[in-house]
């Protein structure tokens, strides 16, 4: 409880400071700049065609560990972030070379529309053909393929549980990842899709927030149903430390997810659980100074006898570059002193990101942008590393923040 109260002290503290440093300058006045914006993404640019050489062509890329590239096939669930990250970079600099890359790994991903075995199609998906048809254009070519593909995502449905079926083992496992596979259904629906697919997506996002949060506001990050009858059979971790704990990507996941159910439907209670699970996150006991989290929230306070004892500290990059595009968004849905402070957190992870500490320099890390990410410690599996989907959150938030120095909306 002390370290509760004196945690929260620290977070207000720094908030207060950035919050006067604000009101300072006026709330026009933000505290990263168009050089600092430019210099990032032109840096992205550079290294990820560095990441394109290291890419066989019909491979995406996914990961480097001790001097080795990491690729996956179309099927795996991050295979829609490179060509993602490729896109929104061509947005940004308009680079005809990150098109044609984008374009030829495309190909590679179309036959995923089909796929109705993963709750991933968002990611894989959305990420990419979604970027492609949003900046190119092209709803003829694209638009049929999105729409193929949320009928794919949506016969995971089931009307008993309430809830898209996460993984096909164990009964009816539903991860809190699989919120951020709604806004396909929402856009899908938009775009004269099956008018159900965006009430599959409300509904999952319902269930989730009755059946995955604690009265902390922390989620757990699987829970198993019955498929039969739609109740719980066991709430627990697969990624994280401990059942209990508050394995940190989960908690991004939640929070951009809710943000982004308020963005696509207009319902503030999306906003306001969004805003607990803001409150959550930034006044934990164990969040960093410089916005980075732990892999787990909890994992800093494991006993010396755990087996996960020896990565207590280790921080996930991917789990903050989520959460400052989602806090970019955010300060843009709420008003007054929040709206600062989500942008003041946003600014200092997207400062931090953008350091040493975490950015690699050019040529290095295989290519990817950022270093230090966890995928998963409980399966021993990229621990340390760069993930694509982190460079992709990464390059989202410097693009979202750089429209909001240009005085656009930050999603159109
Ligand atoms: N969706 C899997 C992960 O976040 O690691």
């Amino acid at each position: 409880m002390l370290m509760y109260k004196i945690n929260f002290i620290k977070t207000f503290a720094m908030v207060a400071a950035l919050t006067v440093c604000s009101f300072s300058q006026g709330f026009a006045q933000k505290k990263l700049d168009t050089t600092f914006l430019n210099q990032q993404l032109k840096d992205a640019i550079l290294q990820i065609k560095v990441l394109a050489k290291n890419t066989p062509e019909h491979m995406l890329p996914r990961s480097f560990n001790v001097g080795k590239s990491i690729h996956s096939e179309s099927g795996w669930w991050t295979s829609g972030f490179y060509p993602g990250t490729l896109l929104y970079l061509y947005e940004y600099a308009k680079d005809p070379e990150l098109l044609a890359l984008a374009k030829q790994k495309l190909k590679l991903l179309e036959k995923e529309q089909f796929n109705e075995t993963t709750h991933d199609l968002g990611f894989m998906l959305y990420c990419s053909f979604g970027n492609m048809m949003r900046i190119t254009g092209d709803t003829a070519t694209y638009k049929p393929i999105l729409l193929t593909g949320a009928k794919s995502l949506a016969t995971r449905y089931s009307p008993i549980t309430k809830t898209i079926r996460s993984w096909d083992f164990d009964n009816f496992p539903v991860i809190i990842d699989n919120m951020m596979n709604l806004e396909f259904l929402t856009a899908a629906a938009r775009l004269g899709g099956n008018s159900q697919f965006r009430d599959i997506a409300v509904t999952h996002a319902n269930t989730t927030m009755k059946e995955h949060y604690r009265k902390d506001m922390s989620c757990y990050h699987v829970v198993d149903y019955n498929p039969k009858d739609g109740t719980v059979i066991k709430k627990k971790t697969n990624q994280g430390a401990f059942d209990e704990s508050a394995w940190a990507r989960g908690q991004a996941w939640g929070l951009y997810g809710y943000a982004m159910m308020y963005r696509e439907t207009g319902d503030k209670k999306y906003l306001k659980f969004a805003n607990q699970i803001a409150k959550y996150m930034l006044n934990h006991v164990n969040m960093p100074n410089d916005l980075i989290p732990y892999w787990d929230f909890d994992a800093p306070n494991l006993p010396d006898s755990n087996k996960y004892a020896p990565y207590r500290t280790n921080r996930d990059a991917s789990t903050a570059a989520l959460m400052a595009s989602a806090f970019i968004e955010m300060s843009t849905q709420v008003k007054g002193k929040l709206a600062k402070q989500y942008l003041n957190v946003a600014e200092t992870i997207l400062k931090n990101l953008s350091s040493i500490a975490y950015k690699a320099t050019y040529g290095s890390n295989g290519g990817f942008l950022l270093k230090h990410s966890v995928g998963s410690i409980p399966h021993d599996s990229e621990i340390d590393v760069p993930l694509t989907y982190a460079d992709y959150y990464y390059v989202e938030a410097l693009l979202r923040y750089k429209r909001l120095l240009d005085g656009k909306k930050v999603i159109d």
